[in-house]
């Protein structure tokens, strides 16, 4: 297990996800008001960054750009098809102001 300083939370935009890659591992980073979600930048229906992808605020998920599917941020459940399988989420901590993830 190791832990991960991912940045100021200040740096990080609202509802914008962002590309992070540590240790050879590719996620996403989405703040949304006081939370900040990690995920794997993994589509589990096909390889496909969910990076690049839209965040709805309102429902906490993602979306895939490329077929569409949902994943809700809080646990990586997907919350709508072509996706079936999970994406894999981390914890993270929020500590004077920074973004710390933890990573198996
Ligand atoms: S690759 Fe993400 S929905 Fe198909």
């Amino acid at each position: 297990m190791s832990r991960i300083d991912a940045g100021a939370i200040s740096d990080f935009a609202e509802a914008t996800a962002v590309e992070l890659k540590f240790e050879g591992r590719k996620l996403v980073l989405v703040k949304l008001g006081d939370d900040v979600y990690v995920l794997d930048d993994r589509c589990s229906h096909e390889d496909f960054p969910l990076s690049l992808g839209e965040v709805d605020a309102s429902t906490c998920e993602i979306e895939c750009e490329r077929h569409g599917a949902m994943f809700s941020l809080k646990d990586g459940a997907p919350t709508s098809l072509p996706a079936t399988r999970p994406v894999a989420t981390y914890d993270v901590e929020i500590r004077d102001g920074r973004v710390w993830v933890e990573l198996p």
